[in-house]
């Protein structure tokens, strides 16, 4: 393997890689580096791209951290985040539709009695969120567990808060025995995702904004059921149009209702996919 030019070098490479153990693996690495090169080639890369290509993903490497993930962020904006939900969610007609898991969701979330407020504190329009979790026949799903978090009204989460100790916006409950669910909370914003860092410098250099529509998370987990990761959109809100992490589905878009004191109602039922459907 000696004297290796542009016309032999793809075969070379993908021809190492033929005593990976793992099969999958082996297909993964293949399949990437035929793609690669072929990017390399159809855009004819220049040395200086190549190398303007490693900074920038170096300095995804630098700003990273335990309460930052550069790299989430960037496969969010290219859509490869979206994409990989969208082949490995494919569920059957009624389910309600998975979306993006984000970089906020935080483990062992405090746990609520239903009815808590569970913004405890964060800044925001007061907001009742009820709903039901069903099966795909309409049955209640008894005891579903519910992880929500959401941002407050500065469009931050509560990670985002620089020395704030404590969850905000954020917590776990379960259902009851009839899959009713219900807490209070505040009505979620539209909101920038971190664009302070290399993926903010490329959103702003290919002129696109850094937006997300108003929205709360969701993970739903119920033994028997696929785990559900979505978010419910709040209709009206701009940007659910041009979602900086292309996230939005029309059948999570919902109307947050106005009451007569102010407050907001929100309404949603969940339909989880069974474990052993596909
Ligand atoms: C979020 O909705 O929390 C989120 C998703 C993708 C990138 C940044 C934030
Ligand atoms: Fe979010």
């Amino acid at each position: 393997m000696r004297n290796l030019n542009q016309d032999n070098i793809t075969q070379a490479v993908i021809a190492s890689f033929g005593d990976t153990r793992d099969p999958r693996l082996k297909e993964i690495m293949i399949s990437l580096v035929q793609h690669l090169h072929a990017f390399a080639r159809e855009v004819k890369l220049t040395e200086a791209e190549w190398f303007a290509g490693i900074e920038f993903l170096t300095r995804c490497g630098h700003i990273t951290d335990e309460r930052r993930q550069e790299f989430i962020l960037l496969s969010d904006v290219l859509g490869l985040s979206m994409l990989t939900v969208a082949m490995n969610q494919d569920k059957p007609h009624g389910c309600t539709e998975a979306t993006v898991f984000g970089p906020f969701h935080v483990k062992n979330a405090p746990h609520y009695e239903l009815g808590a407020d569970i913004s405890n504190g964060a800044k925001g329009t007061p907001c009742l969120v009820r709903g039901r979790v069903l099966d795909t026949r309409g049955q209640p799903v008894a005891g579903a567990h519910l992880d929500v978090w959401q941002s407050d009204e500065d469009g931050l989460y509560d990670v985002q808060h620089e020395g704030l100790t404590q969850a905000q916006a954020r917590g776990t409950l379960n259902a009851d025995a009839q899959g009713r669910y219900h807490f209070r909370s505040i009505v979620a914003v539209p909101y920038a995702i971190p664009h302070d860092g290399p993926v903010g410098a490329l959103l702003e250099a290919t002129g696109r904004h850094p937006w997300r529509p108003a929205h709360l998370h969701f993970k739903i987990d119920a033994p028997g059921y696929q785990s559900l990761i979505t978010h419910v959109f709040r209709d009206q809100s701009d940007y659910l149009d041009s979602d900086a992490v292309f996230g939005v589905r029309q059948s999570l878009v919902c109307d947050w209702v106005p009451q007569p004191d102010g407050s907001y109602l929100l309404e949603y039922d969940f339909v989880l996919n069974p474990a052993s459907a596909q």
